[in-house]
């Protein structure tokens, strides 16, 4: 909406009353103050309230009374409530505010304290929206609470964890899209299992992989593709043990040389073949990934249950692997992708510099990246200020054009408006929400919307019955 500038005179005295209380006050000795309370008229007929003139520009005004008449974001989305200050439906669909150059870009970030309504919130976005035929996939669902939502929707689950039957193998090339010749083709798939590799080695050693331990992870994935078509993650760990030496040569390089120097990476991998997480990531996939259904989420609940919050992200490191063959054609639609609890996911700088990957390829793919955390301040606690996770954290949320804050703490409130340039009155307004009601903050432009569920929603969305 163009935003239109005119004056407004906000009293209800006549122009020649005004005229006439101007002269009386440029007389009186006591001044302005006891003219403003004068309750005669010029004429000295019916007496009258007098209010002091206020007069402003609505571009003034509109900071002076904030949430009043706004326009709504139009009609053409998802309904998502009421917008509380004008009444009316409040409308949301990332891709065509984006269209539309409302925001910069689809992705979104959810905060809140627990129990707030985030989950309700993207729940009931992201099933509404698939009836536009936009589709979603949750690679993070830490308590599972997304497994009945993608049943009623026709979606799947993979339920990952030790023990259980469903392996994914993270190396998987995935279905090649109609538009990618066969060598580009070779090339995506290559750089997606190198970077994989390279995110498991870096988040299990904590550190940044050194020069020559990216020269054996290469060679070594070199080995285990020209072995087998479709390379397993021990394959990649056996050739890293016991390098190729005709390969090793070729580069240079002296295979006894070279198995000192993969030595830490080749163990810090093997974890997912003989570690804690054997059984999940170690062999051919025992399941397919169909993009063409409209939800697929990921239930870690078996994993993370036990608090094992370094498992859960290795677990989504290879998942979200898995995920992007699908999600990186553009063809395909338009696709939330949602981290449920991604708070729990962004202590790692190796797995934040992928999620920071997609997020800035989130247009180009046509995806709406979703991330829910409880506070803001999460994203300042991954690491110290000038560190590289703190600042990929918080660049993934000046990558997050739309900020839906439900209830925070109040200790919160002071750094929310600092780090969202919040004004006073929306500080004040989120410090009070109620359960399921949010400030929507878009650049420029916000909202407070009471989220609506309908009965079976509310059965479908509910938590507290599990607890
Ligand atoms: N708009 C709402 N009105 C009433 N209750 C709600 C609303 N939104 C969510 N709730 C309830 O609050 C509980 C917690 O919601 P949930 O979305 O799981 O919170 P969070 O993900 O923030 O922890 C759920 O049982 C849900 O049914
Ligand atoms: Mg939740």
């Amino acid at each position: 909406m163009k935003q239109q500038s005119a004056y407004y005179e906000l009293d209800g005295v006549d122009r020649a009353t005004r005229k006439a209380n101007r002269a009386r006050r440029a007389t009186s000795p006591v001044g302005r103050g006891a003219a403003a309370q004068s309750l005669e008229t010029a004429s000295g007929s019916s007496p009258k309230l007098m209010v002091d003139k206020h007069r402003a520009t609505t571009r003034i005004l509109q900071t002076a009374y904030p949430f009043l008449a706004e326009g709504g974001l139009g009609a053409d989305g998802t309904y998502i409530g009421s917008d509380v200050f004008s009444g009316g439906s409040f409308v949301y669909d990332p891709w065509v505010l984006y269209q539309d150059r409302v925001i910069t870009n689809p992705n979104v970030l959810l905060a809140g304290v627990i129990g707030s309504g985030k989950s309700s919130t993207a729940k009931a976005l992201i099933t509404r929206s698939l009836a536009l035929g936009h589709k979603a996939y949750v690679p993070c669902d830490p308590k599972g609470e997304w497994t009945a939502v993608a049943e009623a929707m026709g979606g799947s689950t993979i339920k990952l964890g030790p023990g259980l039957p469903t392996r994914l193998n993270p190396l998987d090339a995935g279905r090649q899209p109609a538009t990618v010749d066969d060598d580009e083709w070779d090339r995506i798939v290559w750089s997606r299992r190198r970077a994989l590799l390279g995110t498991l080695a870096e988040s299990t050693l904590g550190r940044p992989l050194a020069a020559i331990e990216h020269t054996a992870l290469d060679l070594a994935l070199e080995t285990a593709c020209a072995q087998t078509g479709e390379p397993t993650i021990p394959d990649v760990v056996v050739a890293l043990f016991t390098p190729d030496s005709a390969r090793a040569d070729r580069a240079g390089l002296r295979s006894v040389a070279l198995v000192a120097d993969g030595r830490e990476v080749a163990h810090a991998i093997r974890r997912l073949v003989h570690g804690d997480l054997s059984g999940m990531f170690d062999g051919p996939s025992t399941t397919e990934f169909d993009p063409a259904l409209p939800m697929v989420t990921l239930d870690s609940s078996w994993l993370s249950s036990g608090g094992n919050d370094q498992a859960l992200r290795l677990t989504l490191a290879c998942a979200s692997s898995w995920l992007e063959a699908a999600v990186a054609d553009p063809a395909g639609g338009n696709r939330f992708i949602l981290y449920d609890e991604g708070w729990r996911v962004m202590r790692d700088p190796a797995l934040l510099r992928r999620m920071q990957e997609q997020w800035k390829l989130s247009r180009a793919w046509g995806v709406s990246n979703i991330l829910i955390v409880h506070r803001l301040s999460d994203l300042a606690a991954v690491g110290d200020i000038g560190s590289e996770a703190r600042a990929l954290a918080e660049g993934l949320l000046a990558d997050c054009s739309t900020r839906i804050m439900l209830r925070q703490e109040s200790d919160q409130l002071a750094r929310t408006a600092s780090l969202l340039g919040l004004t006073d009155v929306e500080i004040a307004t989120i410090a009070k929400l109620p359960k399921g009601r949010a400030l929507w903050r878009l650049p420029a432009r916000s909202f407070v919307v009471q989220l609506v569920r309908h009965a079976r929603e509310v059965a479908l969305f509910d938590t507290d019955a599990r607890m």
